[in-house]
């Protein structure tokens, strides 16, 4: 798909996730380009929303050059909605997410809402997850050990060069993971010392999927 078809699709479902969004919420804001348009979007909509948690220090920055009131998540107690993209979704909504760097806070984020949109285009779409290679944040002194441990997975990590996280640490992409059971390597992952996050969200899936494509927007959901 070209980049002027996928800008296109990344603002129509942008504009789609709008419904979902009441005026009086504090509301879950995601990282990357379709996020991007989505926070575009509620400024042009006017829609007015009490205040927005954001996951990544570029997502603050947006959200206040449009004036929307940023709120921290230690404030903000439990939300009831979280919109954000992904990399990959697959039928079951899980997602690979991480591909901006800011996968530790949008789990968090996910975490501490009622509800997670998940807006894509389509090419983000996949039968199994795993062809985009797996975002795993690491406390920079555990790099290599990690490493080892995923090559002992199967997998090849590569360091995501001069890249620091909002938090201090370091990616690992990791190519050619088996992803077949996303549930266990997540649960995995999460349990190796070193490892902040993984970018996998299968034990947690997104509510709802809304996905562009040149024929509309279509919602996954249960
Ligand atoms: C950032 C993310 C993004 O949601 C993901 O990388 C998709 O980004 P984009 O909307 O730019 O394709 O997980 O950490």
């Amino acid at each position: 798909m070209n980049s002027t078809r996928r800008q296109a699709q990344k603002e129509q479902v942008a504009i789609a996730a709008l419904e979902f969004v009441r005026s009086d919420m504090v509301l879950g804001i995601g990282t990357g380009s379709t996020v991007n348009c989505f926070i575009d979007a509620l400024a042009a909509s006017g829609k007015h929303i009490e205040a927005a948690v954001s996951s990544s220090e570029a997502t603050t920055g947006l959200l206040k050059s449009h004036g929307i009131n940023v709120k921290e998540l230690n404030l903000a107690g439990t939300l009831d909605l979280y919109i954000d993209g992904a990399d990959e979704f697959d039928p079951y909504r899980r997602l690979i997410k991480g591909g901006g760097g800011a996968l530790t806070r949008e789990k968090v984020v996910t975490a501490a809402s009622r509800k997670f949109v998940c807006i894509v285009d389509e090419s983000k779409q996949v039968g199994v997850l795993g062809k985009y290679p797996l975002p795993v944040e690491v406390i920079p002194m555990a790099r290599s050990f990690v490493a080892r441990q995923l090559v002992a997975m199967g997998a090849q990590p590569e360091l995501r060069e001069g890249f620091e996280t909002d938090n201090g640490n370091l990616i690992l992409d990791v190519h050619n993971m088996d992803l077949v059971d996303p549930v266990g390597v997540e649960k995995k992952l999460n349990n190796l010392p070193g490892v902040v996050t993984n970018g996998l969200w299968a034990i947690r899936p997104a509510e709802v999927v809304l996905m562009a494509s040149d024929e509309g927007v279509r919602e996954f959901s249960e």
